[in-house]
């Protein structure tokens, strides 16, 4: 599609903004959208979950995964497997690539054809209200994807640690998946037979959200749900920003040290025919201080059609909600529109078969 050629307009690093007195007038955000509006003091958070006892699929981990996925879309775990060091070394390596000079940088701009690179905004809409931050997005898996010449040079030690983190955060992935397909009373890996067995596609996008003048009025992200799989997102280590919608209030998130947030993303959300929730989710930003968070996207193989597990539809009374579409035309669909609201796989449910 031509649209999807090029940006519409031409694109400001957020960076090259962030020492500005003001906040300039294309990243102020309706009154409706400000993150004061709805978000409440409160003390709930996402649930923890405490992986050491995967895979046997003992010790209630199963039960907790399925909860946390039917009624939060989200949750934090710890004892995940990851090496440690492994994380504090590709999240150094992001982070100096982020504070080097502008023109480094720039040598990798995206387009809105690929998203690949080094980019600041998400979607194509003329004149949009854009979110305050910028991004690094790239493709890991498959493999005829992943490019390491559109991967940043430098810091030296970049494309290593990332791709290190790729192979162990595909394996905690993989484990994750078991424990939601036996929560669907499904055989352990029907899940992921379901999303192309071993021709998953994987993206990272390293998000790095730099210092607001008026972190009242902007959004370091707006409102959206993961289009992909699973995500599972590296958040900071000092500063938060994630906000999760839950009941219609926006509660922050408070990722606990060496932890790893994990939210089901549209494709499960189908796969399951929405026993497990997608949920949307924002980030605030800050005054004071820079963020960098992390996001693996776990997706299906793009070209296989992906709709409800047929053994989750065989109770009566259980219709499809939705009809088999693959990931590349869903995925065309959101680029077009950039983040926008609760699961736009609910534009989808109108298309829903009955009795199917
Ligand atoms: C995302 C996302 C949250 C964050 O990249 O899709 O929701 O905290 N990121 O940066
Ligand atoms: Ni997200």
């Amino acid at each position: 599609m031509d649209c999807l050629q090029e940006w519409p307009e031409p694109v400001v690093p957020v960076q090259s903004l962030s020492e500005a007195p003001t906040l300039p007038d294309r990243y102020v955000k309706p009154p409706s959208q400000r993150p004061s509006v709805g978000d409440a003091a409160r003390s709930l958070d996402i649930p923890v979950v405490d992986l050491a006892m995967l895979p046997g699929g003992g010790g209630g981990v199963v039960e907790a995964v399925s909860e946390a996925c039917r009624h939060w879309g989200f949750f934090q775990v710890v004892n995940h497997g990851v090496s440690l060091e492994l994380v504090r070394r590709f999240r150094e390596a992001w982070r100096g690539f982020f504070h080097l000079p502008m023109e480094e940088k720039k040598r990798y701009a995206n387009s809105p054809r690929t998203y690949e690179g080094y980019g600041s905004r998400l979607g194509v809409d003329e004149g949009a209200i854009l979110d305050w931050g910028d991004y690094y997005f790239l493709h890991f898996l498959p493999c005829y994807l992943k490019d390491h010449d559109k991967w940043p040079e430098l810091p030296p030690c970049l494309r290593e640690a990332t791709d290190e983190y790729g192979v162990e955060v595909r394996k905690l992935c993989r484990r994750v998946m078991r424990a939601l397909s036996l929560g669907l009373g499904l055989d352990a890996d029907r899940l992921q037979k379901a999303l192309g067995g071993d021709d998953e596609g994987v993206c990272i996008r390293v998000n790095f959200y730099p210092r607001c003048p008026r972190p009242d009025l902007a959004l370091g992200l707006s409102p959206h749900s993961d289009p992909g799989g699973l995500t599972v997102l590296l958040a900071d280590d000092h500063v938060h920003g994630l906000q999760v919608r839950k009941d219609g209030v926006w509660i922050t998130v408070h990722p606990l040290p060496n932890a790893f947030i994990i939210n089901v993303g549209d494709q499960i959300q189908v796969l399951s025919n929405a026993e497990y929730q997608s949920v949307e989710h924002r980030v605030v930003v800050h005054a004071k201080e820079e963020r960098l968070s992390v996001a693996f996207f776990y997706n299906p193989r793009s070209d296989i059609p992906i709709g409800p597990v047929p053994e989750l539809l065989a109770a009566p009374g259980r219709a499809a909600l939705y009809r088999p579409m693959t990931f590349d035309d869903y995925r065309l669909f959101i680029r077009r529109r950039g983040p926008r609201g609760k699961p736009q796989v609910e534009s989808f449910e109108a298309m829903a078969i009955p009795g199917t």
